[in-house]
C-alpha cells in the first residue's frame, strides 16, 4: 500500500491544480508544529517566484478546493503561505482498516528488488568472540532483516578472519608445547589424526599468550610470519591443524550468535580466497596495475583531489604472504563471479575505514567489481563503558560476549522476579529473551556510526527508551487482547471506527506511519530510526491506555474499535522488534 504521506500529497496535487497551480508545489510534510496541525504543505512559498504572487494568497486558492475534502478534515492557509493539515479521522481509519487486512502491513516493497551482500560479522577464529564483535552482529542482522522485508535479495557472509597471523601463532606456539606433534613433521605423508590436540579452552589460553610472547619475542615473531606464510602456500601440516582450529572454533561461534540471534546465510572466510590471490596478483601485474617494492607487490590507490594521503594497497607481502586487504579484494572477485550483487555493503568498525578506502579503489580500478556494484562502508562507532572508554570487564580485560550476555540475563531475571508474578521456571527463558531486547535495542537506538554508553542499568529498565519497554509494553496490549477474548469477545471480528479523542488519533496516525518509518530507515542504513518510530508508537500506546479503560467500555461498537486498532498496534510492534533482531515473550 501506498504511504499516507503520498497519498495526502496526491489528494494536495489536485487542488493545486484545481486552483490552477502546478501540483509539484503540493508536497506534504510532517507538521514542525504539531501543536497547530499534524501536517503541513510548504509549497505556496516555492510557487511565489514562478506566479509572481503572495504565498499567502496562492495557499489560500489551495485551502479552498480542500474544501469537503474526504482526506483532510482541515487545511488552512495561514502567513506566510503555510498549509496547515490534519487528517480527516475517517480516512484515516479507513488506512487502517486497509492496513489490517494486508499481511504485509501496508508496508510497500522496494520498487526494484537488488541483491545485497552485507558482510558483517567478522569474528576471527581462535579468538574468543568479544564485545567488539557485537555491533557489527546487531546492526548488520538489522539490515539484513530490513532488506527482505522490503523485497530485496539480502545475503549475509560472516566472512571469518581465518587466514591471518593468529593462525600463525597459535601453530607457533604449538610447536613449542608440543614439538614432537605429527603435523610439525615435514616428511610425514600420512593421514592425521581425527581428534584435535587441543580444546576450545586451550585455544583461548594459547592465542593471547602467543600473541603476547610475539610482541616481545622477535624471533618468536618471525616464526610466527613464515608459519602464516607457509600455511597460506599450503604447507600440509598446518594446513589438517588449520581446519582443527576451524573446527572447534566455528562450532563455539554458531553457539555465540545463535544466543544473539544473528543468521548467516555464508559462512566464508579469508581462507576461502586463497585460491584467487595468485591469478588474481598476475593479472594485476599484467594489467600494469601492480608494481614490486623492496620484494612485495602493491598498487596505488591515491585519487587526485584526496584531501589525506591514501597509502597504496599491498597485495602480497615480500615473504609472499597475502593480507588482510588481499583476502578482501579477492573476496569481493569471488562475490561477482557467484553472486552478481547490486550492493556489497560492510557493517565494520568506523576505524576501519581507510583499509576499506583501499580495498574498494583497488576493486574497482583494476576492473574486479562492475561500475554498476555499489561498494558502501558503514563504519560503526565503539561501544563504551560508563566510564567512557572501550567496554571492559571488572578487571579491565577484554570482554567475553559470553559474559555480557550473561550478566544482562542475570539482571533481567532479577528484575522480572521481582516485579512480575511469572513463575519461576518461565523466568530464566524470559529474561533471557527481554534481555536480548536490551542488549539489541540499546545498541540499534543509537546512530551506528556514533559511540555509545553501554548502560546496563538503563538498557534493563521497563521505562524509557529501551527494548524492555516496548517488550512491556507488547506484553501489555497482549494481556488486554486476552481479557477481552475471555470475557467472550472476539478480537478477529472487531471493526475500526474513526477516532474520538487525541490520544486515540495519535496513536492512529503513528500507526498508520509504520511504512514510512520503516523504508525510510532502510534508505537511509539507519536502525535507529526505526527505534524512534517504535518508542514513539510505544509511547502513544501507553497515553491512550492511560486514558481509556478499554475493558470496561460500555459503547460495545467504540471498544470493538480499540481492541482492533489494539490488535493492529501490536502486530506493527511484533513485526518491526523482528525486523529489529529480537522478540517479545508472552508476559513479563
Ligand atoms: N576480522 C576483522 C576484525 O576482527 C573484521 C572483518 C570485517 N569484514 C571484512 N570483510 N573485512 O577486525
Amino acid at each position: 500500500m501506498q504511504k499516507i504521506i503520498q497519498l495526502m500529497s496526491e489528494e494536495l496535487e489536485k487542488a493545486f491544480e484545481n486552483a490552477g497551480y502546478d501540483p509539484r508545489f503540493a508536497r506534504v510534510v510532517a507538521s514542525n508544529r504539531p501543536d497547530l496541525c499534524e501536517f503541513q504543505c510548504n509549497g505556496a512559498m516555492a510557487a511565489k517566484k514562478t506566479y509572481k504572487k503572495a504565498p499567502i494568497e496562492i495557499a489560500k486558492d489551495v485551502a479552498v478546493q480542500l474544501e469537503g475534502s474526504d482526506v483532510f478534515s482541515k487545511a488552512e492557509a495561514v502567513m506566510p503561505g503555510f498549509l496547515n493539515l490534519d487528517l480527516q479521522e475517517s480516512w484515516l481509519a479507513e488506512y487502517l482498516t486497509k492496513m489490517s487486512e494486508d499481511p504485509e502491513l501496508a508496508v510497500q516493497k522496494v520498487e526494484n528488488p537488488r541483491t545485497v551482500i552485507v558482510d558483517y560479522g567478522g569474528p576471527n577464529v581462535a579468538k574468543p568472540l568479544h564485545v567488539g564483535h557485537l555491533r557489527a552482529a546487531i546492526i548488520g542482522e538489522c539490515l539484513k532483516r530490513m532488506g527482505r522485508r522490503l523485497g530485496d535479495t539480502v545475503i549475509g557472509d560472516v566472512h571469518l578472519g581465518d587466514w591471518g597471523l593468529q593462525i600463525g601463532l597459535i601453530i607457533t606456539e604449538l610447536h613449542e608445547r608440543q614439538p614432537d606433534l605429527v603435523y610439525f613433521d615435514e616428511n610425514y605423508t600420512g593421514d592425521y589424526p581425527e581428534e584435535a590436540p587441543f580444546t576450545i579452552g586451550d585455544l583461548e589460553e594459547i592465542y593471547p599468550a602467543a600473541s603476547a610472547r610475539s610482541k616481545e619475542d622477535e624471533e618468536y615473531r618471525n616464526r610466527a610470519l613464515q608459519a602464516t606464510a607457509e600455511l597460506q602456500q599450503g604447507r600440509r601440516g598446518y594446513h589438517a591443524l588449520w581446519e582443527q582450529i576451524m573446527k572447534l572454533s566455528v562450532a563455539d561461534l554458531k553457539e555465540n550468535y545463535r544466543k544473539l540471534d544473528v543468521t548467516f546465510d555464508l559462512w566464508k572466510g579469508e581462507s576461502d580466497v586463497q585460491k584467487y590471490i595468485p591469478d588474481m596478483v598476475k593479472k594485476m601485474q599484467d594489467d600494469g596495475f601492480a608494481y614490486e617494492d623492496q620484494g612485495a607487490w602493491i598498487v596505488d590507490v591515491a585519487e587526485e583531489g584526496d584531501a589525506k594521503q591514501i597509502p597504496p594497497c599491498m597485495l602480497l607481502k615480500s615473504d609472499g604472504a597475502s593480507l588482510y586487504t588481499t583476502t578482501d579484494i579477492a573476496t569481493l572477485l569471488e562475490r561477482e563471479q557467484i553472486y552478481h550483487p547490486d550492493e556489497v555493503l560492510y557493517v565494520v568498525d568506523k576505524r576501519q575505514e581507510l583499509h576499506f578506502v583501499q580495498v574498494f579503489r583497488c576493486a574497482r580500478k583494476t576492473g574486479i567489481v562492475r561500475d554498476e556494484t555499489e561498494l558502501n562502508f558503514l563504519g560503526f562507532g565503539t561501544m563504551n563503558g560508563k566510564d567512557g572508554k572501550p567496554f571492559k570487564t571488572r578487571e579491565g580485560g577484554v570482554m567475553r560476549l559470553e559474559e555480557l550476555i550473561g550478566d544482562i540475563n542475570k539482571e533481567m531475571y532479577k528484575k522480572i522476579v521481582e516485579n512480575r508474578s511469572v513463575r519461576d521456571k518461565d523466568a530464566e527463558e524470559t529474561a533471557a529473551i527481554v534481555g536480548l531486547s536490551a542488549i539489541k535495542y540499546g545498541d540499534l537506538s543509537n546512530q551506528a556510526t556514533k559511540d555509545y554508553i553501554f548502560d546496563v542499568e538503563r538498557f534493563t529498565s521497563f521505562e524509557g527508551n529501551t527494548g524492555p519497554y516496548l517488550l512491556y509494553t507488547i506484553v501489555r496490549i497482549r494481556s488486554i487482547l486476552e481479557r477481552y477474548e475471555e470475557a467472550g469477545g472476539n478480537a478477529e471480528t472487531c471493526v475500526l471506527l474513526p477516532a474520538e479523542g487525541k490520544s486515540e488519533k495519535d496513536l492512529m496516525l503513528q500507526t498508520a506511519r509504520y511504512n514510512e518509518a520503516l523504508s525510510g530507515a532502510y534508505a537511509d542504513k539507519a536502525p535507529h530510526r526505526l527505534c524512534a518510530y517504535i518508542y514513539e508508537l510505544a509511547n502513544d500506546v501507553n497515553t491512550f491506555y492511560h486514558e481509556h479503560r478499554i475493558l470496561a467500555e460500555e459503547d460495545t461498537a467504540r471498544q470493538q474499535s480499540w481492541i482492533a486498532l489494539m490488535t493492529l498496534v501490536r502486530r506493527v510492534m511484533l513485526d518491526a522488534i523482528d525486523v529489529l533482531g529480537f522478540s517479545a515473550p508472552e508476559r513479563m
